[in-house]
């Protein structure tokens, strides 16, 4: 289906088969139901609203989505908190036009499963009606609404054999994993088979994406997690498992066969020793998703921020190059075509959704709350609006 992406996007490149897909119905609204933030804070930051804003297309390339679910990640309860606050408001306004808090009311949440409502004048992937997931960038409007807009590039047709609900639960932590994997890990289906892959904390959204992936690849890959998600990863195809909570998991994992690639959802001291377990100058990575690039940015502001997040990424990347072994950061990539290709591992049987609890749009706080805690074996989903069979 990639190809008929491309396709298609070289048609709009040459200005052929113009159309214009859009509906009436959308364009009569201008509120809609949502829960916003008006300030940063705690759970009582969170406002249900009947009059927030419908969304518009600014761009061509755009469509308008109606929410059926949304999927929710620890990084929505960051955001609720003002993580990201100084980054995300340079590019939504790079110009710096706008009074600060411009970005309010906020609509939290990144995963997206629904229906295309309208369509761009040059959106010619997809049509009125179409059911279709995403990941939703962080500067955009979240999906905790009845509608939202995002590129068309960001979309991908929905997995037909999910459910709306069991569909938000991927996206977000599978373009995460994919970005990490794929574009900075090198990882592809065509070069993993029997490649050593260690995943640093292999029980939480991003780690049970990931290892369902790297075993469809032909991987073998190792977890680390805690004991009573040892049953549960081994489930989802893990190899071998490491508990993280029976003592310092660096002694296990050394006595094992170095690996090709790790991939770190843990962060703090695991970059102290995890880069031993590599094998030196074989183009082994290590490629950890826990970085200071928000955090130095909102703290010293964009143009320091990003200053000392270079001379970081530089220093360290350079001192484990001189040991043989490849230092890098992921970072989380919306990303259309990523999703295709995942959907055909889903359509397979290949992957599956790992829903812990599903929330009516009424409960958002509630939803919030128990991704706060943590420790969940699944994700956090809100059904939104009744469609697709599953309410
Ligand atoms: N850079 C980016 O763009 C980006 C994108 C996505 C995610 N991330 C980051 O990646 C990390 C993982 O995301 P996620 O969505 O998978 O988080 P998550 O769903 O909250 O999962 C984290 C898991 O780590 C396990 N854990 C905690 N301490 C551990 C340890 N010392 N060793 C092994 N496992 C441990 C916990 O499992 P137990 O219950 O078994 O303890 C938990 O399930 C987060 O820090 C997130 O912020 C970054």
């Amino acid at each position: 289906m990639g190809s008929v992406r491309q396709l298609l996007c070289r048609r709009w490149l040459f200005g052929q088969n113009k159309r214009r897909w859009f509906t009436r119905s959308s364009r009569c609204m201008t509120t809609m139901s949502a829960w916003v933030i008006d300030k940063y804070g705690s759970n009582e930051v969170l406002r249900f609203t009947k009059n927030a804003s419908f969304p518009i297309i600014h761009y061509p390339n755009e469509v308008v989505v109606k929410v059926f679910a949304a999927g929710l990640n620890s990084f929505d309860v960051n955001m609720r908190g003002g993580y990201g606050a100084t980054t995300l408001s340079m590019k939504r306004d790079p110009l710096n036009i706008k009074q600060s808090g411009s970005e309010f009311p906020l609509i939290l949440g990144r995963d997206v499963s629904g229906v295309i409502m309208e369509c761009g004048l040059d959106v010619r992937y997809f049509r009125e009606r179409d059911e279709v997931w995403a990941a939703i960038p962080p500067w955009r409007q979240g999906s905790l609404a009845e509608f939202v807009v995002l590129s068309a590039n960001e979309v991908s047709h929905k997995p037909k054999s999910l459910s709306h609900t069991e569909a938000a639960a991927i996206p977000y932590v599978a373009t995460a994993a994919w970005s990490a994997l794929v574009n900075t890990g090198g990882l592809s289906k065509d070069n993993c088979s029997n490649k050593r892959i260690l995943i640093l904390g292999g029980s939480g959204g991003v780690g049970t994406f990931a290892v369902q992936m790297l075993k469809v690849w032909g991987a073998h890959v190792t977890v680390t997690c805690s004991q009573n998600a040892e049953q549960f990863v081994k489930e989802l195809g893990a190899d071998y498992v490491v508990d993280y909570t029976a003592g310092p998991v660096e002694e296990p994992l050394s006595a094992l066969e170095k690996f090709d690639l790790i991939l770190d959802n843990i962060g703090g001291d695991t970059e102290r020793w995890a880069l031993n377990l590599l094998k030196p100058w074989s183009g082994a990575k290590y490629v950890t998703l826990v970085t200071p690039f928000i955090q130095n940015t909102d703290r010293l502001g964009i143009a320091d921020g990003m200053m000392q997040t270079a001379a970081t990424l530089a220093t360290k990347a350079l001192k484990h190059l001189v040991k043989g072994v490849h230092y890098r950061w992921g970072f989380f990539a919306p990303s259309g075509p990523a999703l295709d290709e995942i959907r055909e591992m889903v359509d397979a049987g290949q992957i599956r959704p790992v829903v812990e609890e599903t929330f009516r749009f009424s409960q958002v706080p509630q939803a919030l709350e128990k991704v706060e805690k943590g420790h969940s074996r699944g994700k956090t989903v809100v059904q939104i609006s009744k469609g697709g069979g599953d309410l």
